[in-house]
């Protein structure tokens, strides 16, 4: 048996990467649905996801981790449980194995955000500021190996000498991951400068785990462009980011949709799992970025306020009505069965 907990859960997968905002339940199912293997969370800050209690909601079937003024901070359902990656903001071993810990029951793998650059996480020792703290990296990651029960990964950026990379990503391997993702920048660099294609190729070839490519959206619009990263990359797995963000559908095998088929499968998500409005908006906006003077429906999404605007500007009241006549059906079950 492998020393690597069920490290074939990353190898040959096609998977949506971690975004921020983007990668919320309403987008995680709409991935799945059209042929993505593996999600990830948005990432979620150890410290956040500890002063959250997890609550069942009956009324939409899912689990909501949720603060003390209510606000869900993190909302998951048993039919995505296989295959969600729990993304970690971290930058203590005990604090991030408190919060997996905590986390575990829920899904399929924890997973350490190790390539953030943006100032919140350098300045807090979390995401790309580890990428140079080996000692860190190392007990963060053993411990989370020790103490959870499910796979353990974390997504690094490369650094600027491939050298470098190979040995930090040798030592995040010694400590029993199952999976690496890399993203081919290094910490400075942007979305608009070329991905290091070649980097992942030499880490893939030095490692035993499966390495996860990342970095390839500006190559890639349909499934066969994924595939052709892949094998570029050598990579066991890839995982799709800004593509999907704009097109969910290029995970699908048979061609990508057009938007505003996607964006009606997107919405019947955020409906049926009362997705918060800000964040329906923000999705859909990721969707449109390119076809702001083209959709007619663009102009009424930047002023829409409610999902009741969003079902009226996509001709999908009909859809939304249904489900909250059927949530309204729930409500008074549950309150029977509760004797209220
Ligand atoms: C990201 N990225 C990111 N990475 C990560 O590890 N955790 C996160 O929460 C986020 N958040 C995030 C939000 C948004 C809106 C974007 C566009 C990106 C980085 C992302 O996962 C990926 O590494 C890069 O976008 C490169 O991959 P693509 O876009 O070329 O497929």
């Amino acid at each position: 048996m492998s020393r690597y907990r069920n490290e074939a859960q990353y190898r040959g997968k096609t998977i949506l990467a971690p975004m921020v905002r983007v990668g919320t339940l309403p987008m995680r199912l709409l991935a799945l649905h059209y042929g993505a293997d593996l999600v990830y969370c948005e990432e979620i800050i150890d410290k956040k996801i500890l002063m959250c209690q997890p609550k069942v909601n009956e009324l939409l079937g899912t689990t909501d981790f949720v603060l003390s003024d209510r606000t869900v901070v993190f909302r998951t359902c048993s039919s995505e449980k296989d295959r969600l990656i729990f993304q970690l903001g971290t930058c203590d071993s005990k604090r991030a194995v408190m919060a997996a810990k905590k986390i575990q029951g829920y899904v399929a793998g924890v997973d350490v955000n190790m390539g953030c650059p943006k100032e919140f996480s350098i300045k807090g020792g979390m995401g790309a500021a580890l990428l140079t703290q080996p000692d860190q990296v190392k007990q963060i990651l053993t411990a989370l190996v020790t103490e959870l029960r499910v796979p353990v990964t974390c997504k690094i950026r490369v650094l600027p000498d491939l050298q470098d990379t190979i040995e930090l990503a040798k030592l995040i391997e010694s400590t029993g991951v199952s999976a690496l993702a890399v993203h081919g920048r290094t910490k400075t660099e942007r979305s608009r400068d070329n991905n290091r294609d070649s980097y992942i190729k030499a880490i893939a070839e030095a490692l035993t785990i499966p390495v996860i490519a990342n970095g390839g959206s500006k190559v890639i619009n349909s499934y066969s462009d994924i595939e052709s990263f892949r094998s570029s990359t050598g990579a066991a797995s890839v995982m799709v980011a800004r593509a999907a963000e704009w097109n969910c559908s290029v995970f699908r095998r048979e061609g990508p949709l057009s938007y505003r088929d996607v964006i009606s499968s997107y919405l019947n998500y955020a409906f049926e799992y009362d997705n918060y409005e800000i964040n329906t908006k923000y999705c859909v906006l990721q969707m449109l970025h390119d076809k702001m003077t083209e959709a007619p429906e663009a102009d009424r999404c930047l002023t829409a306020k409610s999902l009741q605007d969003f079902a009226e500007i996509w001709g999908m009241e009909e859809e939304y009505c249904i489900i909250l006549r059927k949530r309204k059906t729930k409500e008074s079950e549950i309150l029977r069965m509760a004797g209220g």
